[in-house]
């Protein structure tokens, strides 16, 4: 396949590449070469033109409550823990209903689709059976990542509490069975928090992490009271960081850890040295009056850290928004803290697609033998009135843009059309 056009993509943080009107070549999904002219071989092959639009690696969100959706934008005059009890845990316990989470998943998996998320990393909610139809709609949707069950037994209301037992065998059953049945998507161990999670659960986990070699999603450090919580709930064990290690939770470079705010040296260097990938909530952080995750120190110091929605501790799932969000709070932080230099649109672009890509593999780059994973964008439609360079259609997409100015999308190479009816 060939596809013509204007590309842009980060290689690496401080770098972006900005191919006008060339010719990309795809072998098997993949990222071949790059051409100005098209060599003589090629001539006789369709090229795809996309003209005047721009292409650039698709998004991937390594933190998603696929289940919050529907409630995105209600509840924030709440921090983290009323806004849980109050809001989220209510719409959740509906999922128990498998019809309605049917309908509510599909919703979110073309939602996903029509903004450009081709790859991502979702909370479910506790119930088997609907995360289990969850995974196998996933499937069919033509997009790709990780699903997991919620686990969480307790300091949790009647409507949403688990049997521990119940809860890990609930567990290994979608392990086996999504291994045997699905392609595109995999199993992630899901452990709500360490508030909502019995020593025992914990450790069933841990075990099971290692029993099938699995990664690990959850959250960590994201709100003041939360984290007096669990220092009174592990008085014994030094801070947040080192529970989920001592259960084995923190599985080297398989991790992802929502939010890390309110982090102290000793667990960055532990999570650095662990390859846990930090996944930045800023639109989250902002809506629940969590905090702000002092981004650039993180990063200057080799933290593994991206862009995420956090859906609906966010208010929308487009990644553009959360790459806009991130650089918005950066600048309002460095106001209080001139060191922390604010963030550049090309810096929190690599952090949306290169950086939470190399979760799945070589993923959010057009460099060679990265999978093709592409969204096709033209910002004319905003007004058209005057011409733009590719960095500037992509700056006005990045801010204003939304999934009209998305004409296609590609996941390992293939054109993705709408997941659902
Ligand atoms: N901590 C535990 N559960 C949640 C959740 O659903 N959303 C967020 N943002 N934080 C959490
Ligand atoms: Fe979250």
């Amino acid at each position: 396949m060939i596809i013509k056009g204007n590309f842009l993509y980060t290689p690496s943080i401080d770098e972006m590449v900005v191919k006008e009107q060339a010719y990309l070549l795809i072998e098997n999904g993949k990222v071949k070469a790059f051409y100005d002219t098209l060599p003589e071989e090629y001539r006789q092959e369709k090229v795809i033109d996309y003209g005047e639009a721009i292409i650039i690696p698709a998004f991937n969100d390594v933190h998603i409550h696929a289940p919050q959706l529907i409630n995105r934008g209600v509840g924030f005059d709440k921090e983290l823990l009323p806004w849980l009890e109050t809001y989220t845990f209510p719409v959740e316990a509906k999922y128990k209903d498998v019809a309605f989470a049917e309908k509510a998943y599909k919703l979110f998996l073309n939602r996903l689709w029509a903004v450009g998320t081709m790859r991502f990393s979702a909370f479910a909610t506790l119930h088997k059976d609907a995360t289990w139809r969850f995974m196998e709609l996933a499937e069919q949707s033509g997009l790709s990542g990780y699903i997991g069950k919620v686990n969480m037994d307790r300091n949790l209301p009647d409507i949403l509490i688990e049997d521990t037992e119940q809860s890990l065998a609930d567990t290994e059953e979608l392990i086996i069975r999504s291994r045997e049945e699905l392609k595109e998507f995999s199993y992630i161990l899901t452990p709500r928090f360490v508030p909502a999670t019995t020593e025992k659960l914990m450790q069933g986990l841990g075990d099971l992490g290692e029993k099938y070699n699995l990664p690990v999603q959850s959250h960590l450090s994201e709100n003041r009271s939360e984290i007096a919580w669990v220092k009174e709930l592990h008085p014994s064990i030094e801070d947040y960081t080192r529970v989920y290690e001592a259960y084995g939770l923190m599985r080297s470079n398989r991790t992802i850890m929502a939010h890390a705010i309110w982090l102290s040296d000793k667990e960055k260097d532990f999570l650095k040295e662990k390859g846990v990938m930090l996944a930045h909530c800023a639109q989250s952080n902002a809506d629940l009056s969590s905090g702000v995750m002092p981004l650039r120190k993180n990063l200057e110091r080799g933290l593994r850290c991206c862009i995420a929605s956090d859906i609906a501790g966010s208010h929308t799932p487009d990644m553009n928004r959360h790459v806009a969000a991130s650089i918005e709070l950066s600048k309002v932080n460095w106001l209080s803290h001139p060191e922390e230099k604010a963030l550049q649109l090309p810096e929190a672009l690599y952090l949306a697609t290169k950086q939470s890509g190399s979760f799945f593999g070589k993923v959010g780059s057009f460099e060679e033998g990265y999978d093709f994973d592409a969204l096709v964008i033209e910002t004319d439609e905003m007004d058209g009135l005057l011409p733009r360079t590719p960095f500037e259609k992509l700056e006005q997409y990045i801010y204003d843009g939304n999934d009209r100015n998305i004409l296609a999308r590609y996941c390992k190479g293939k054109f993705v059309a709408k997941p659902f009816a």
